[in-house]
């Protein structure tokens, strides 16, 4: 079952990375498959616990049943709350997988996929207010601009926004056919599948404001970690390593590290991974998902 839904990237390195103590609290954000769970709670004793969060109704399927492991199906902006209703105030290790698992793109009916003809939803909880359709139809063309340039790093993002804005009066773009058949000028020749990939991949970013979470995320980690607690963060695009990079350098996302009176560095955390980890060459033959991870490592300092 696990393997199907989702092959889980960089596992031991992720192990390393969290340095499991067995009587530890641990919380894993993006659970997905279970993956990175089970392997979790192969290396904690009958005393420790492991918290696993995930937004997506299908993933509550894969539960693991084990007393010491709890799965709240919540989005992880709201990580220090949601663990404070199950009575956990600090942890000692965070590890989040970021994206979505190989489930949500094989789910042909889910919209994420290029290879399949559905309705263009895109929500990973499936329930939100806002679904690729609706960023189709009602972003104006400035913000799909944006969105393109920035989240698909697409060359074209400006006249592809256009083509969309022009095309959506004629008729509304509701299917993944129905958009790949209005952006067909766009499309550079024998770049098709790439092209495709980060039309979509910016459109998901988008409809579930992942960098918004991420940053929200990131933010509560401070609070939540015991000092020396790990925050292990495995991202695939650029601007979420980027996130993660600065604030696990600086406790915050752009600017200078803050400094106290005696202009001493105020950092919440001291990094473990001075280069972001990568997968092996032995992992990258088999695991096509683990080519654009990157794996970053921080320890919470004690600041009291
Ligand atoms: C890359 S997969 C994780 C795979 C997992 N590590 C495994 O081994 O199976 C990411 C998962 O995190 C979930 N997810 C992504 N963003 C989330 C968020 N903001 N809050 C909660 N879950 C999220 C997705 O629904 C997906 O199931």
């Amino acid at each position: 079952m696990e393997n199907v839904y989702h092959v889980p990237v960089m596992l031991q390195e992720c192990m390393d990375a969290l340095a499991i103590k067995p009587n530890g609290v641990y919380v894993d954000v993006t659970f997905g498959g279970g993956g990175h769970s089970r392997e979790i709670l192969k290396r904690l004793g009958p005393d420790g616990k492991l918290f696993a969060f995930d937004q997506d109704p299908d993933a509550l399927e894969n539960v693991i049943d084990d007393s010491r492991f709890t799965l709240i199906h919540q989005n992880f902006r709201f990580l220090k709350n949601s663990l404070r209703l199950h009575g956990v105030r600090t942890v000692d290790g965070i590890l989040a997988d970021l994206g979505v698992s190989s489930h949500q793109f094989d789910a042909a009916d889910r919209g994420f996929s290029i290879r399949f003809d559905a309705d263009l939803d895109m929500r990973m909880d499936q329930v939100g207010d806002l679904d690729a359709k609706a960023v189709l139809a009602t972003y104006s063309e400035d913000d799909l601009h944006r969105i393109f340039g920035m989240y698909g790093e697409i060359m074209n993002a400006k006249s592809l926004a256009k083509t969309i804005v022009t095309a959506r009066l004629a008729q509304p773009i509701n299917t993944v056919a129905e958009l790949k058949e209005v952006i067909q000028r766009m499309v550079p020749k024998g770049k098709e599948h790439k092209y495709h990939a980060q039309v979509f991949q910016a459109l998901r970013i988008e409809v579930n404001r992942e960098l918004e979470a991420l940053q929200e995320f990131l933010l509560q980690t401070v609070e939540v970690l015991n000092p020396e607690g790990r925050l292990v963060v495995m991202s695939y695009h650029s601007l979420e390593d980027r996130l993660v990079k600065n604030f696990m350098a600086k406790g915050k996302f752009r600017g200078e590290v803050e400094k106290d009176f005696f202009g001493n560095e105020i950092k919440p955390f001291h990094v473990l991974s001075r280069k972001a980890v990568t997968a092996s060459p032995q992992e990258l033959a088999i695991n096509n998902r683990s080519r654009s991870a990157k794996l970053r490592i921080a320890e919470r300092l004690d600041l009291s």
